[in-house]
């Protein structure tokens, strides 16, 4: 086997290292705007600094969503573009707004590693019967668990 001249190694080695620093680099993802959003929630209205710590639907309406969607649900199509949860015929669907909340829609954050299930069915079920909403059909825990996306199940 003929001899390799010795920058030939060095060359192996410098392209070793960048690419692991490039794989180092993938691991470590900048956060994003989304993840900033939910730690600011968290740091104003939970008592814990990974999950919500409240129970009640209004309670995490008003720790989670009213921030975007406005006191009344009423949303604000300003420069955020938060549609509202009223006169809004999305809302007919109990799995379509815990699928949202679970996992985040566009510019919404999911909240699927920030809730339980239970609090994810209170807070679904708290905007279908308010702000003029009235749907009959409530959300179980068990359904919201099946919603979860895989990788999150408990
Ligand atoms: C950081 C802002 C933010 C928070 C907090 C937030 N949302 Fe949203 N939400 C949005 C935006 C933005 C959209 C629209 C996404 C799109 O269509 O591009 C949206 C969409 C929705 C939709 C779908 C409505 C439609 O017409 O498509 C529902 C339902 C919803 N949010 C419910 C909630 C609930 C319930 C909470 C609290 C658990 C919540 N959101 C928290 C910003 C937020």
């Amino acid at each position: 086997m003929p001899r390799r001249p010795l920058y030939t190694y060095l060359m192996l080695a410098l392209l070793a290292a960048l690419l692991a620093v490039a794989a180092l680099a993938q691991e470590a993802p900048e956060p994003t705007v989304e993840d900033d959003a939910m730690q600011r929630l968290l740091a104003r209205f939970s008592d814990h600094p990974d999950h919500f710590t409240q129970t009640s639907g209004e309670a995490l309406y008003r720790a989670t969503c009213q921030a975007c969607h406005m006191e009344d649900g009423q949303g604000d199509m300003g420069a955020g573009a938060h549609p509202p949860l009223t006169d809004n015929p999305k809302m007919n669907s109990r799995h379509f707004v815990a699928g949202v909340i679970l996992t985040g829609y566009h510019g919404m954050p999911g909240f699927a590693d920030v809730m339980s299930d239970e609090q994810v069915a209170a807070v679904t079920d708290y905007v279908r019967s308010h702000f003029g909403n009235d749907y009959p059909d409530m959300i179980t825990p068990d359904e919201v668990a099946n919603l979860r996306p895989p990788d999150n199940a408990d």
